[in-house]
């Protein structure tokens, strides 16, 4: 199977507008997205209920701009600093997370961007890992002050073939993805025996 037709009856989406996450310090994300790496804030609101419940509850939200000010679409990463939410673990809420666990991706103009930032970043001795070449876009990663993996991906030469490769696979890949995962365990213990 190749991509699925688009159903003409379904409204139009057009990508990324924002993604949002919960910080632990509005100061400190700000320091970090704004002054190092360089994305304007460019919404701070300091909010006194809950926008939909309507219970009182105080909260700052922040908004950056990851694109447009260098010429990409108006996208955004926001937060959600929130200093007396009931039943917070700060531990939990903002340990350094895997990769696997979460990660938020910006797209790079190109290799050279890619290779820039690295050098960028870490001359502000912020750790870097890459880039890793995924075959179709080759990758760096850093954390944020709150532990979220955060990656520049730059895109390689044939990644539009590559993904149009891919997905001639993609649902029999996910079919016998499915029936690996019912099974696995039944295989487990067979092979104990
Ligand atoms: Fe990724």
């Amino acid at each position: 199977m190749t991509n699925r037709p688009v159903d003409p009856e379904q409204p139009p989406v057009s990508g990324l507008h924002h993604s949002a996450y919960r910080c632990r310090d509005a100061e400190e994300t700000r320091v970090f997205y704004e002054d190092t790496l360089g994305f304007p804030m460019k919404m701070a609101l300091h909010n006194h209920v809950h926008p939909t419940t309507g219970e009182p509850d105080v909260f700052m939200h922040l908004f950056f701009d990851i694109g447009s000010h260098v010429g990409g679409k108006a996208n955004y990463i926001a937060f959600f600093d929130v200093p007396d939410h009931p039943g917070d673990d700060p531990k939990e809420l903002y340990k350094t997370r895997w990769g696997l666990d979460l990660h938020f991706a910006m797209g790079l103009a190109d290799h050279e961007a890619l290779h820039a930032w690295k050098d960028r970043l870490e001359r502000l001795e912020i750790e870097v890992e890459g880039p890793i070449d995924h075959g179709m876009f080759s990758s760096i990663y850093f954390h944020d002050p709150n532990g979220y993996r955060l990656e520049f991906s730059a895109a390689n030469a044939a990644q539009s073939e590559v993904f149009e490769q891919h997905v001639r696979d993609a649902h029999e890949n996910m079919k016998k993805w499915n029936a690996w995962k019912v099974n696995r365990h039944v295989k487990v213990a067979v092979g104990q025996e």
